[in-house]
């Protein structure tokens, strides 16, 4: 989603801020633009498409070393060059650009269209360099404030003055924002990626907080005026992590990073002789812990498919009734919070609005929320009481596979703690980490084997329908790959427990619709057969996702692809990536653009 970078120093500024906008590619964007200051000359490039079409237009002597750029994806009004941002105001003067959105944009626009302001875009955010300019009396930082005042939704905002050589002013409400220090130069961001190249240095910016800096400086304050002493972190992660080294696609390099990233998780958080997790983050004490007699887990995307794998675990292991919901759903439904109830909140990137809004209304009701997300320092992360770091390492490509694997691997070893606290026993707890610890390689073997999905993929790519069926723990894994085949290959496909099939969905079965099958050796394995015979008795193609050994299924499958065998509890593992991988090379031979898919952003900072 929209990502906003600023930069003031020495160095060439539109460089510079080209450069910071292609590594915030990833969040998904549909057009961009830079507003660059040299000698009082305000001179803006703003273009539909890719960063290239930009770069392309940019002279590559412009000159001037401080200024704003953005990558949009469009909510109000079209892709087009003047829906891009920066926004500038009637003088030319200011410019601004905006993550969010603004919902009282169109009463803010009827005033300042009363009061002769000319407006260009559809956008809403246009209406902030307007404000800003109605408000300005020699005073930058006065001026964001008084428009901050009368916005309403969510915005991280930068914006810049012809007459404040040199000056920034940010502002955030619900859009992240940071600040990058250099020596000698500053740079502001709406993710660290932007910054990471040049500074390990940065500050997290609070809604409200309001932040004023040249290259030498910053000053944050409240909305009352009122300075704020901001502590400074030092980010970790590598520039080579962001890199793709010698794969195609990040979405290839991170499914193959999961036998790396998933160790990370467990790293450091195992306790072997008692044979639970050992999660300091949590913020919560084994007694308070023990309290907890419900939870409920929420999210959004990929990262609610994983909440409802770790809600079933939950249940069957330790015993605590755990529902789950949609974060969009949850904070609007003015949900019941009851003593007693845990609230976990699961965010890939911890920006994800809807999840956020979600945490902040069940702190509003006094809930305990925990944090399972990967971004270090993200809203989500930050604002919960606790949590867990999922360290998958940066995720790039949109759509969402080793954080997936990592969120599960965190979650397991959250809910081996509260299953040791209660009825699991220390040899159940010896298995349960032998599985777990075993998990990694046998992904390996998954990924050896990545030749067969491809050729699956050739085979089946050009359906127009895909139905992805699985029951149990394994549900959930059926409904994200169906949630994979949609995102980067644009082919409609529908997860369902294939019990449910028999209720509707069979309809659909015929030799075009294929049927891919979860089917592993647990519990349920007959019960899943007998639906995959339905679906063979009406002529639809299946593929199995089944357990090396199994000989039935090679009688009822077109085709099969075998995972290695594992306790059924931790199938979710090793039945992802089959599908994760069947996505991928799907989306490679239609050729559709794998890592970055159209309309979609890595980051949904806005509702
Ligand atoms: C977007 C991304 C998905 C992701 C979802 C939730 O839709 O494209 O890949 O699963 O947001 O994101 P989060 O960062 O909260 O896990």
């Amino acid at each position: 989603m929209c990502g906003i970078i600023g930069y003031c120093g020495s160095r060439n500024a539109a460089q510079l801020l080209l450069s910071g906008l292609k590594q915030l590619e990833y969040r998904g964007y549909d057009s961009a633009g830079i507003a660059v200051v040299h000698k009082s000359n305000l001179q803006l490039y703003k273009k539909a498409g890719k960063i290239e079409i930009l770069r392309a237009i940019v002279p590559d002597i412009l000159e001037g070393h401080w200024g704003i750029g953005h990558t949009r994806w469009a909510s109000h009004g079209k892709v087009n060059d003047i829906n891009a941002h920066p926004h500038t105001d009637c003088t030319g003067k200011i410019a601004i650009c905006h993550n969010g959105i603004i919902e009282n944009y169109t009463s803010l626009k009827k005033r300042l269209d009363s009061e002769n302001h000319r407006f260009i875009s559809q956008t809403d955010s246009e209406v902030i360099a307007h404000l800003t300019e109605s408000f300005y009396e020699g005073n930058l930082v006065t001026a964001v404030k008084s428009t901050a005042s009368l916005l309403e939704g969510t915005y991280g905002i930068l914006a810049i003055h012809v007459d404040h050589p040199n000056q920034i002013v940010g502002v955030r409400n619900g859009s992240p924002m940071i600040i990058g220090l250099a020596d000698k130069e500053m740079l502001i961001a709406s993710d660290v990626s932007a910054v990471r190249a040049h500074t390990k240095q940065v500050i997290y910016l609070e809604d409200s907080e309001i932040v004023s800096m040249n290259s030498n400086a910053y000053e944050v304050s409240n909305m009352r005026n009122q300075p704020i002493n901001k502590k400074i972190e030092v980010i970790s992660w590598k520039l080579q992590e962001v890199e793709k080294g010698s794969y195609p696609h990040y979405m290839l390099k991170e499914i193959h990073e999961q036998t790396e990233s998933i160790p990370r998780a467990l790293s450091g958080r195992i306790d072997e002789q008692q044979a639970t997790a050992v999660l300091g983050g949590l913020n919560m004490s084994d007694t308070e812990l023990l309290s907890v007699k419900r939870i409920t887990i929420t999210a959004a995307g990929t990262s609610f498919y994983a909440a409802r794998v770790i809600a079933y675990l939950l249940e069957t292991l330790a015993r605590i009734p755990t529902t789950t919901e949609l974060s969009s759903e949850l904070r609007y439904r003015n949900p019941v919070v009851e003593q007693g109830t845990l609230y976990i909140a699961v965010s890939q990137s911890g920006e994800t609005i809807d999840t956020l809004m979600a945490v902040r209304e069940l702190q509003r009701k006094g809930a305990p929320v925990l944090a399972i997300s990967n971004v270090v320092g993200a809203s989500i992360a930050r604002e919960a009481h606790g949590g867990i770091y999922i360290h998958s390492g940066p995720e790039i490509a949109v759509a969402s596979t080793k954080a997936f694997a990592n969120q599960l691997a965190a979650m397991y070893l959250f809910t081996l703690k509260m299953a040791r606290m209660r009825h699991m026993t220390w040899p159940e707890g010896k298995k349960f980490l032998k599985h777990l610890l075993n998990i990694s390689n046998q992904i390996e073997e998954i990924l050896n084997n990545a030749d067969k999905i491809e050729q699956l993929a050739r085979k089946y790519c050009k359906a127009k329908n895909f139905l992805f069926l699985g029951r149990g723990i394994n549900f959930p894994v059926a409904l994200e790959g169906a949630l994979k085949l949609k995102e980067v290959a644009y082919i409609h496909a529908e997860g369902y427990s294939s019990a449910e099939i028999k209720h509707g969905p069979i309809a659909l079965i015929n030799p075009q619709t294929p049927s891919i099958f979860l089917v592993p050796d647990d519990y349920l394995y007959n019960k899943i057969l007998s639906s995959m015979k339905e679906v063979k008795a009406r002529n639809g193609s299946i593929i199995a996702i089944s357990t090396e050994g199994d000989t039935q299924i090679s009688h009822i499958a077109d085709d099969i692809f075998q995972i290695p065998k594992t306790e059924q509890n931790f199938y979710p593992f090793l039945t992802v990536v089959p599908l994760q991988l069947f996505a991928y090379y799907c989306a490679l031979e239609l050729k559709c653009d794998v890592d970055r898919p159209r309309n979609l952003a890595k980051s949904v900072t806005v509702e």
